[in-house]
């Protein structure tokens, strides 16, 4: 789908529907909003007909289509709900579910009227961001295996009209880098959708080795070789059982300037979850190819970090094995030694994300001194438990960086609280034979236990760990309540988190 940025009107584009934005009609009987007057006349007064009868009352992502008289197409109304509560996020919703509404029936083309999307809280720059978000996420579909019910959209245009035409070149500006973004995300999400028959280890870093020739990144695969040199005995284990071996990849993005800052952003890139010897039960058990989206989010961001030129140098890392049961798997009761010579007890083979997380962290902080080290796995199950499954999970050993991240949350619109990690939980990750256990007997502060385990390889530095158990794909238990940018499948949660902290960081 092209995403476009036009300088004329929304009504006037050559498009199969005119999107128009109202908000909510405040009182019982409000008047009619003059800022529809001219998409009234385009459709001879039905507008205004619809309103007076409590058709159309602006509730959130309420549409309604009415056809022009004088030429073909629609133009569609799209409810904004309370002027008093809009802002980027409630935009970027409303715009997909407008997408989603819209599409089939002919419409390859839509046209946004961004006037109507902007108000005292919303400037026509976060309007033409949040809109680019909306309908460039709202539009995504996997249709790699199927062919989509409906011929996609063609192109989604935003029309700055006589309102904004004026602020083309800054309007123009934001709309580059948040299109730029966009198709990353879209791009991310086409590699976390493949089903784990296609994604084994080694197809994630042929991915980036693509993406580092394409974007002159500087990339090295680490098979299990030159992981058994660099003494990632976890993560050789995890993998041990799979007839897919184990791979971690570096991937690196030199930043713009002398003495950047450099961000390490690391990912669990489990490519399934079946749990290994400690095997899961069946049901759902199809979800776990989605088990390394904190690492394929990790090539997304550094996409969007090359493509956006941030400041900083990024180092990513994506720490890529199969988790399956056989003769080779390693098992409950292993003892094994991450890099760095730390000694972990596997209590249970289904907490895997740590073992491998434990080496791509010690590696990383190991070699390359990083300022601030972010990690992004789907580890815990008790996330989902704690926070639901919209939202990431934060824990971090500090605040600045902590701040950092709940800032991007907001800007971007992707949800993360921040939980905690005290000695309480060090205390119950030590085991009576190996410095660390991957797992406790009971169920307990399930995020939580996972972060004082991952603590103990992430050195001293400041460092973030995102649980995006939840928030990583959608389920068909809550789709209908999720955003509507959301969609089936992959979300590429934290491309969008990560990239704005890595645009603020070196401002
Ligand atoms: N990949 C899972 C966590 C997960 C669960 C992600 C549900 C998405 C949805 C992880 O490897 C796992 O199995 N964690 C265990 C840890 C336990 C054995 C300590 C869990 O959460 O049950
Ligand atoms: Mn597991
Ligand atoms: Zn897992």
């Amino acid at each position: 789908m092209r995403l476009r940025l036009d300088p004329g009107g929304a009504l006037a584009a050559d498009a199969d529907v005119s999107i128009v934005g109202i908000p909510e009609a405040p009182g019982k009987d409000p008047s009619f909003p003059s800022s529809l007057a001219a998409a009234n006349a385009a459709v001879a007064g039905a507008i205004q007909r619809g309103w007076d009868s409590g058709e159309v009352r602006g509730r959130f992502q309420e549409l309604s289509v009415f056809h022009r008289i004088e030429r073909a197409g629609r133009v569609v109304i799209l409810g904004l709900g309370p002027r008093d509560r809009l802002d980027a996020e409630r935009i970027r919703r409303a715009a997909a579910s407008a997408v989603k509404g819209v599409r089939g029936k002919g419409t390859r083309r839509v046209a946004f009227h961004l006037a109507s999307f902007t108000g005292r809280s919303v400037s026509p720059e976060v309007a033409v961001r949040a809109l680019t978000d909306g309908i460039g996420l709202g539009s995504y579909e996997f249709t790699r295996y199927k062919a989509p019910k409906e011929p996609p959209l063609e192109e989604g245009t935003i029309c700055l009209g006589t309102e904004h035409r004026a602020q083309a070149r800054t309007l123009g500006r934001a709309f580059a880098q948040e299109q730029s973004l966009i198709e990353t995300v879209r791009w991310t999400r086409e590699i976390a959708n493949l089903p784990a028959n296609e994604a084994h280890p080694s197809r994630l870093a042929s991915e980036a080795e693509e993406l580092a020739r394409a974007e002159h990144l500087k990339v090295t695969v680490y098979d299990e070789k030159e992981l058994a040199r660099l003494g990632c005995g976890g993560h050789l284990a995890v993998g041990g059982g799979s007839a897919h071996p184990p791979r971690m990849i570096v991937l690196e993005y030199p930043g713009v300037g002398a003495k950047v800052p450099t961000i390490a952003v690391v990912g669990k890139g489990i490519t399934f979850d079946s749990g290994g010897i400690s095997i899961k039960p069946s049901l759902k058990m199809g979800d776990m190819k989605f088990d390394k989206s904190g690492a394929v989010a990790v090539l997304g961001i550094l996409r969007a970090a090359a493509r956006l030129r941030v400041r900083p140098r990024v180092i990513g890392v994506m720490a890529c094995a199969e988790n399956v049961p056989s003769g080779t798997s390693y098992r409950p009761g292993d003892v094994v030694k991450a890099y760095g010579g730390s000694t972990i007890e596997i209590a249970n083979t289904d907490a895997e994300g740590r073992v491998v997380l434990a080496d791509a962290l010690a590696f990383v902080v190991g070699q390359f001194h990083p300022d601030a080290v972010v990690d992004l796995a789907t580890l815990t199950g008790a996330q989902v438990v704690a926070l639901g499954d919209d939202m990431a999970g934060l824990l971090s050993n500090n605040d600045r960086l902590a701040t950092r991240i709940l800032a991007a949350s907001k800007a971007t619109g992707e949800p993360v609280w921040r939980m905690p990690i005290t000695d309480y939980h060090r205390e119950l990750v030590k085991s009576e034979v190996a410095d660390v256990r991957n797992s406790i007997e009971i169920p307990l502060a399930g995020m939580l236990t996972a972060g004082a385990f991952l603590e103990h390889f992430a050195g001293s530095g400041p460092w973030a760990h995102l649980d995006i158990a939840g928030a990583a794909y959608t389920t068909i238990t809550t789709r209908r309540l999720q955003p509507a940018y959301q969609g089936i499948g992959a979300t590429a949660f934290g491309v969008r988190l990560i990239t704005r902290f890595l645009l603020d960081y070196a401002r």
